[in-house]
């Protein structure tokens, strides 16, 4: 590849890329972006729903043979390329740009009502203290704090007891991507996660304690090994793979290009890897331990208790445990605090996707390039969420933006970087070149044959039960609309912002990048 296709220049700029202090800034950077909802309250009901014991199996195939080798390829691609997920796949090869588009857009869609639900759980946390749900947990969430419209449908009906938190969602997080990669994110990092271990240890043993836990861990980890046939059980593993690790939407790709030159790249992974699965299948034994409770004060099986899934889960059944548990305050405080923390800094790392990548294109600092970002996109969350019509958009949006959003990226990018690009000899050779744990053949198999197929399949299958079943018995032209619509239009934003030109000021902001960093060829000799 010449030189003159390889935007970021060829000259070594006055600014350089901002960097993390240190490796271990890092590997608490991507812990605090893997871990967020999407193990607190999705891996605990997905897990129950599909096998409970059983799914274990599953999960870990999906973690080892496909979870930790994707993340390995966004490191690659974010370290060798050093740029955002556009510039470093534009790096990577002239024609890989959109797919970097793609990612951002993903990210874009997923930070709008990720933050939505960080305000419910803020507003809960308060909550807690005088039980505001009374004895009606269901009708309080829904009727009274959501105050969801029976329509479903689009309208600007605010609901003040939303729209107020989530404001103060984004000011917060828009505030700490301003102050930038170090200052920011990795002080945010630094801060917040070692409170939210203590916390989540605190509510899992308090958790523990209470009278009927055994029950709720039986429910949780007896297995179900007929759930095995079920392909649907296998989509289910994968797709809580790909979002809780935060690869193949962009995340890894930017983290990595903060890095320095040379990091142990593959020990890092594994640390992030089994973090994460860690904090998992806590959350899941914390969860599962306050629901047997739960099923035990009602004098019901756990499967009557356990079946009101994500979001219901959270702000549904955890209310009801808070209300009847020994210390039920500090229950909430903990249950909810933890969300609030898990889940803001995985939405510093989603929004910081879409910042890094127009810092790259149009060559802004910091602070103009977080305003540019975040107040358009603080507006449209602000828009559309925190209304009586919010809850269904949730739902929808969340589904469709998982399954045809961060799959069928990943599909694309494995199949392009494996056939089209040809770069898996080169990527591994980058991170061999200062790894402890060095990626061989088994890893370019994973990567280029099992992880496509297996996606191909899971995204085909889900492709036609969504044709013929439609979603949660949703209007199919708010399916069509907000689902589907929202997917394919993500393909052509991509498209649409690959062909804006780089700034030239954009060369200004990257170092060199010789031949031997851009030319697949060269680097796999
Ligand atoms: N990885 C983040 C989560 O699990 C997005 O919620």
């Amino acid at each position: 590849m010449s030189s003159k296709a390889v935007p970021g220049g060829t000259h070594e700029s006055k600014h350089k890329r901002e960097t993390w202090s240190t490796r271990k800034v890092f590997i608490l950077a991507a812990i605090g972006s893997a871990v967020g909802l999407g193990n607190i309250w999705r891996f605990p009901y997905v897990a129950y729903e599909n096998g409970g014991g059983a799914f274990i199996i599953p999960y870990l195939v999906a973690l080892l043979f496909a979870g930790i080798p994707l993340l390995f390829l966004d490191y690659a691609v974010g370290h060798k390329f050093r740029g955002s997920a556009p510039l470093a796949y534009r790096r990577l090869h002239r024609r890989a740009e959109g797919l970097g588009w793609w990612q951002v857009a993903i990210c874009f869609v997923i930070a709008v009502y990720y933050a939505v639900i960080i305000a419910w759980a803020g507003m809960y946390m308060i909550f807690s203290f005088t039980e505001a749900w009374g004895d009606d947990p269901e009708g309080f969430f829904i009727g009274q704090f959501l105050q969801v419209s029976e329509n479903v449908n689009i309208g600007f009906d605010f609901v003040p007891g939303v729209l107020v938190p989530l404001v103060l969602v984004w000011a917060l997080v828009l505030f700490v991507l301003a102050a930038g990669v170090q200052k920011g994110i990795g002080r945010a990092n630094i801060i917040f996660l070692p409170l939210l271990l203590v916390m989540f240890l605190v509510l899992v043993v308090q958790a523990l304690f209470l009278p009927g836990a055994a029950d709720g861990l039986d429910a949780l980890f007896t297995p179900n090994w007929a759930a095995l046939a079920d392909t649907g059980v296998w989509a289910a593993a994968f797709g809580q793979i790909f979002f809780s690790l935060s690869v193949a939407f962009g995340i890894m790709v930017t983290y990595a290009s903060y890095l320095k030159r040379r990091t142990d790249l593959t020990g890092s992974g594994y640390v992030v890897a089994f973090s994460n699965s860690g904090f998992e299948i806590l959350a899941g034994i914390g969860v599962f331990a306050a629901v047997g409770f739960m099923a035990y004060s009602a004098g019901a099986p756990v499967n009557e208790v356990a079946g009101s899934g994500g979001i219901g889960l959270a702000f549904i059944a955890f209310p009801t445990i808070i209300s009847q548990a020994p210390l039920g305050a500090l229950l909430g405080v903990l249950f909810f605090g933890s969300l609030v923390f898990a889940g803001l800094t995985s939405l510093i790392s989603i929004v910081e996707v879409i910042i890094s990548a127009v810092q790259d294109k149009l060559g802004l600092r910091r602070v103009p390039a977080t305003m540019a970002v975040g107040l358009p996109m603080a507006l449209v969350s602000i828009l559309l969420f925190p209304t009586t019509t919010g809850l269904n958009l949730l739902d929808v949006t969340d589904a469709f933006v998982n399954n045809f959003g961060i799959m069928a990226a990943a599909f694309v990018a494995v199949l392009l970087l494996t056939y089209g690009f040809r770069a898996l000899p080169m990527l591994g050779g980058h991170v061999n070149e200062t790894s402890s744990i060095k990626l061989g053949r088994g890893w370019r198999i994973m990567v280029g044959i099992v992880a496509p197929v297996v996606l191909g399949y899971i995204l085909i299958n889900e492709l036609i039960a969504r044709i013929q079943e439609g979603y949660n018995e949703m209007p199919a032209w708010f399916v069509g609309v907000f689902g589907w619509g929202m997917a394919g239009a993500l393909i052509v934003i991509a498209f649409l912002l690959s062909l804006i030109p780089w700034s030239s000021r954009s060369a200004a902001t990257h170092p060199v990048l010789d031949a031997a960093d851009t030319d697949p060829k060269e680097a796999s000799r």
